[in-house]
């Protein structure tokens, strides 16, 4: 079975080690040139594809051996598409797919007409091109000649657009980034994990998607931010596992020093959260009260948009914080970076 992951530009090494520790000798990942596109072979049942974390969406690819789109409405590759659709519709509660559209080239042509005509004949569902829940993507095969596909999402939504976000903070992080920020920190059972700054708690529920933690809490300063993380937290049913608390990201009173294993913040970014002259100010004593808090050989990983300030701060906290690892990601037209570091030995 061929499948193709769409990823945020910078996160394909992310998600390929996903698939790799969730899926083993299941899974053989292909090469694509194209930073956003993740092709693969899977052995396993699809359903457990709707797991993933690091990607955007999964697509089933399907490869047509076709001069045109037109020939989809041959007898043969027609019942071929229909039977992956019902395939794809089996992997969720009835009646979660109501809608379907095409994305191609000419998608507004005679022959999609015809073709969502035949799809809308044969499901239950309508042809809506705006937004629905069924995304078809055609294209011709890249490097090949006479030979289409076309790619089914496997899901209504895309995988990045969380079941539990019901409280929509502006400002919240792409969730497959938190995703890959968690891999960053390697967690490990008996983690301390600490999010100072946690917004509406994305950090904090992709750290216990991703296994178990002995501690895992998060503080912010701002109590719209922690009512928001609260209606979150309790809609990923973790509640009573995720510890909330109203308190300055530079001053963490009542957190004794050298505890935090792993420490994880999306740092304001001057635009939607803090100004500028905050935070010359706030990410310095952050970085150090972090530093105070934090295990020796303690990960950090913190993304921030604000790369030159961060930047110049790096010679001054490399006796407390050892850089291991930066990461490039694309997102929404902006290129935040995720910076991971290591605690030094006091
Ligand atoms: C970029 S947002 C975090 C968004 C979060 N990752 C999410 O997904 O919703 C930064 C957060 O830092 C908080 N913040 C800024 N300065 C702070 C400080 N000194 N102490 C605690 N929180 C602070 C803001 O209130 C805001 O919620």
């Amino acid at each position: 079975m061929q499948y193709e992951a769409e990823v945020l530009p910078g996160l394909k090494r992310f998600a390929t080690a996903e698939l790799e520790r969730r899926f083993g000798d299941q899974v053989t990942i292909h090469h694509s040139r194209k930073e956003d596109t993740l092709p693969f072979t899977y052995r396993g049942d699809a359903y457990d594809l709707l797991g993933l974390r690091t990607v955007v969406a999964v697509y089933r690819l399907l490869r047509f051996d076709i001069p045109r789109p037109r020939a989809l409405l041959g007898h043969e590759h027609f019942h071929r598409l229909l039977d992956e659709i019902h395939e794809i519709e089996r992997l969720h509660p009835p009646r979660s797919f109501r809608t379907f559209r095409f994305s191609a080239a000419g998608k507004d042509s005679s022959v999609f007409q015809r073709l969502g005509d035949e799809i809308a004949a044969h499901t239950r569902m309508e042809n809506q091109p705006d937004d629905a829940d069924l995304l078809m993507r055609v294209r011709p095969t890249p490097g090949a000649e006479r030979s289409w596909d076309v790619l089914l999402r496997l899901s209504p939504r895309p995988l990045a657009t969380r079941h539990w976000r019901v409280c929509d903070m502006p400002g919240a992080l792409n969730a497959t980034i938190a995703a890959a920020m968690i891999d960053l920190t390697n967690p490990q059972p008996d983690d301390f994990f600490f999010n100072p700054m946690c917004g509406s708690g994305t950090l904090l529920i992709e750290r216990l998607a991703r296994g178990p933690a002995d501690i895992v809490a998060g503080c912010d300063n701002d109590i719209n931010a922690l009512a928001c993380a609260k209606q979150n937290v309790q809609e990923a049913a973790l509640g009573h596992r995720i510890d909330l608390l109203e308190m300055d990201a530079t001053n963490l009173v009542g957190i004794p020093d050298g505890v935090c294993t792993a420490i994880v913040a999306d740092l304001p970014w001057g635009q939607l959260v803090g100004d500028q002259s905050q935070l010359d100010w706030v990410y310095p004593a952050a970085l150090g009260e972090w530093a105070r808090v934090a295990r020796p050989g303690a990960r950090l990983v913190v993304i921030t948009h604000m790369i030159e300030l961060f930047e110049s701060l790096l010679g001054d906290i490399a006796p407390l914080w050892s850089l291991v690892d930066a990461v490039k990601v694309f997102q929404g037209g902006l290129h935040p970076r995720i910076y991971a570091f290591v605690r030094t030995e006091r």
